[in-house]
């Protein structure tokens, strides 16, 4: 079965996530989440929202988010949760990220990098899976404790 993955994107990440679109409809499920066309004063949490929502589900096993810096997605994504986004502009990050910290979203900055290094970060993501191995998941424990705790507080 193919893995399921979830883009989005604001006016900043707009040509790239389609590129990315593109790119990926061969070798896996794409879900695009938007945005379908080009609004430069739509805001980057819509989209961010909307990604982290499917992979927190289930809906995609995978996100991509794609702004101007790559930061605010990141951002809004992890208020989810459920979500764990990183900015990796690095191919290094982009795979030890999901192997260690089950690092399920892929932020990026379309304004940092090229369609190139974008593809090899987004290849570097999807290739690989959460090791497992104890101590890798001893820490997810920990952090998702913390994600729960600050749900608990807020009740
Ligand atoms: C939009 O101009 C820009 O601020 C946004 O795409 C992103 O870079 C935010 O982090």
């Amino acid at each position: 079965m193919k893995l399921r993955v979830a883009l989005g994107a604001d006016h900043g990440g707009f040509s790239l996530k389609n590129e990315l679109v593109t790119r990926l409809h061969e070798t896996f499920e794409v879900l695009d989440l938007g945005s379908r066309t080009f609004d430069r004063d739509d805001d980057y949490p819509d989209f961010a929202l909307a990604v982290a929502q499917a992979v927190a589900s289930g809906q995609a096993q995978r996100g991509i988010l794609v702004c101007g810096s790559g930061v605010g997605a990141c951002i809004a994504a992890n208020k989810v949760r459920g979500a764990r986004a990183c900015l990796c502009h690095d191919t290094y990050s982009a795979h030890q990220g999901v192997e260690h910290d089950d690092m399920n979203i892929l932020c990026l900055g379309a304004r940092v990098v090229g369609t190139e290094l974008a593809g090899e970060l987004v290849d570097a993501f999807l290739k690989v899976n959460f090791s497992g191995e104890t101590r890798h998941r001893r820490r997810l424990e920990k952090v998702l404790a913390i994600e729960q705790q600050a749900l608990q507080s807020e009740r």
